[in-house]
């Protein structure tokens, strides 16, 4: 686990800056009609015109700037055609890599008029990554966030996908320590001050049970159940959680 210097973080934060700011910009596109691949335009010269690149694309052969992931589409869904419609979900996932450091952060968007349902379902897990948040201090472990994420999403009825969780970040997009959605208090490493994480819950109305799509990256719920994921990269400093990426 790679340690940040103070003037690290500073740097990952202007990054995170710009990554926040392209969330906000994309706001207001997101309504029925609009189509994933213009999402991922707009974003994309965002980053560039910021002096910045995407960490997404060409990672690991990714082709995009954005992952979109709509309804029973859990994570790195690719931006496509399809055209949103009125009652979708989207979870719009986005990296900045900015003077050498990457930051990560995502959020699930209702499109036009949704289900309450829907908007339990992004309110609560928006709720799960706070919880998460807070115990990032140095007095925790990686087992205190994964189990205060878990104890509010399980609390409400939903399930954890499992298989996907948070990481660290820096220099590489995904760096150590992985950190589930799941745990036990005080079990895992301990925590520490120059700590830079992104926590990233991923909820399902349904069994949490997943499938992978043909085109090798959009993870689907099994049962065809919405997911909904929210991110944020967040540094540990003078003992406390401090959020780097903002969003909404
Ligand atoms: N936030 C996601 C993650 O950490 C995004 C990765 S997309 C990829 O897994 F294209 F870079 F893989
Ligand atoms: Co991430």
């Amino acid at each position: 686990m790679l340690l940040k210097t103070n003037e690290e973080i500073a740097i990952i934060k202007k990054g995170a800056h710009i990554l926040s700011q392209l969330h906000k910009e994309l706001l207001p596109h997101i309504q029925p009609g609009i189509t994933t691949a213009q999402l991922d335009k707009i974003a994309e010269t965002y980053i560039k015109d910021h002096h910045a690149t995407p960490s997404f694309k060409g990672y690991q052969g990714y082709p995009a700037t954005l992952c979109t992931s709509i309804n029973e589409e859990v994570i790195h869904g690719i931006p496509s055609n399809y055209q949103l419609k009125d009652g979708d979900i989207i979870s719009i996932d986005c990296g900045v890599y900015y003077q050498g450091y990457h930051s990560d952060a995502a959020t699930t968007h209702p499109v036009g008029n949704v289900t309450k349902e829907l908007l339990n379902l992004l309110s609560q897990t928006k709720a799960a990554l706070y919880h998460g948040i807070e115990q990032a201090t140095t007095q925790n472990t990686l087992g205190d966030i994964g189990h205060a994420i878990q104890q509010h999403i399980t609390q409400h009825n939903y399930h954890i996908i499992e298989e996907y969780g948070g990481h660290g970040i820096g220099q590489e997009l995904h760096e150590e320590p992985h950190i589930p959605n799941y745990g036990e208090k005080r079990q895992g490493k301990k925590l520490k001050n120059g700590m830079v994480i992104a926590i990233e819950p991923l909820v399902s109305l349904g069994n949490g049970r997943i499938t992978q799509a043909t085109d090798g990256w959009t993870v689907l719920t099994q049962d065809k159940k919405s997911a909904a994921h929210f991110e944020h990269t967040i540094a540990i400093i003078n003992d406390q959680p401090q959020l780097l990426t903002s969003h909404l």
